[in-house]
């Protein structure tokens, strides 16, 4: 297993900064890159405040939540992350951008890094086709919100080798995660139980069964989970459950995967969910 020490993470949006929190405050040096200053700048400050709130609550010390921020290096050059033991891609889900990312970083990162992503439904397998290190490629999909979701799904592909998988698993128990293994298949194991079930929750305020209010309150109290369905796909954002369920109807070609139309809908209007405040519920922007 390799010993890793400083971590890259690509994307400073709302998993890449969750990541970059919780590794830096299990110890790891991290270097936090975004393309945009904008959202570097409010990734890195969002941190400092969700640092300083866990420590105003007496989650930890804010002495420790001081050493895990000093911990982050922020940068706008992909060039930093070049000695990084294991860099974490957790930019946009969208498939060319990814590999194009994994194309540099193939050439910038020193050629024992292990480069992992946090996709929730690209191919790993194909990520690695676009490197010469297929072997030192896989998938740690976190959960949002990173920092209290208990989750990380491991995605083994085609090529990744053993020692990357360990290491892997290792770092995101040592993150105080549960790691679970999963094979580069359509939707990996979350997402190909989640976001039917999602669907199916759309299907029946579709076809009227029941209204939202009542399908997320039925779910909630009648099955314990923390959001009803509707809720929960307003909260990932409407935009990538339709994009998921693209991935598993495309790529298990069965038609139980097919997406409600009624989100295909909704996403056409531009409701995404929380994010832009409206999607089967209404939120304060
Ligand atoms: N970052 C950090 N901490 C957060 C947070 C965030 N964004 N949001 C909430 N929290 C913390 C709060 O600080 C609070 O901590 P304490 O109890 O220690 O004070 C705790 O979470 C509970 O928060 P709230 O009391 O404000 O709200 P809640 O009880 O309603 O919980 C929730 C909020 C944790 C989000 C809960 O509703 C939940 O677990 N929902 C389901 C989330 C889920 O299923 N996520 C996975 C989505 S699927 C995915 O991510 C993968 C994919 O590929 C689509």
């Amino acid at each position: 297993m390799k010993n890793i020490q400083l971590i890259g993470i690509v994307g400073a949006g709302q998993m890449g900064r969750g990541i970059a929190q919780v590794a830096a405050q299990t110890g790891y040096e991290v270097i936090l890159f975004d393309a945009f200053k904008n959202s570097l700048d409010f990734g890195h400050s969002f941190i400092k405040t969700q640092l300083d709130k866990g420590a105003e609550k007496g989650k930890w010390s804010s002495d420790d939540a001081g050493k895990a921020y000093a911990r982050i290096k922020p940068t706008l050059e992909l060039t930093d992350l070049k000695n990084c033991d294991l860099v974490i891609e957790a930019a946009t889900e969208k498939r060319d951008l990814k590999f194009d990312i994994f194309k540099k970083l193939d050439e910038i990162v020193k050629p024992e890094g292990i480069l992992a992503s946090n996709t929730s439904s690209i191919s790993i397998t194909e990520i690695a086709a676009n490197t010469k290190r297929a072997d030192k490629i896989a998938g740690m999909h976190f959960m949002n919100p990173v920092p209290v979701m208990k989750l990380v799904e491991g995605i083994r592909g085609l090529e990744t080798s053993d020692e990357t998988f360990n290491t892997v698993a290792a770092v995101s128990e040592k993150m105080g995660k549960t790691f679970v293994r999963a094979q580069d298949y359509p939707g990996f194991a979350v997402n190909r139980i989640l976001m039917p079930m999602i669907n199916e929750a759309v299907y029946a305020l579709y076809e009227g069964v029941a209204s939202a209010k009542d399908i997320d309150t039925a779910m909630k109290l009648g099955t314990n989970q923390p959001m009803g369905p509707l809720e929960l796909a307003d909260f990932i954002g409407l935009d990538t459950c339709l994009a998921i369920m693209n991935v598993l109807h495309d790529g298990l070609a069965d038609t139980k995967y097919r997406p409600c139309p009624l989100l295909r809908q909704y996403v056409a209007a531009g409701r995404f969910g929380r994010k832009n405040g409206k999607g089967f519920h209404t939120y304060d922007k």
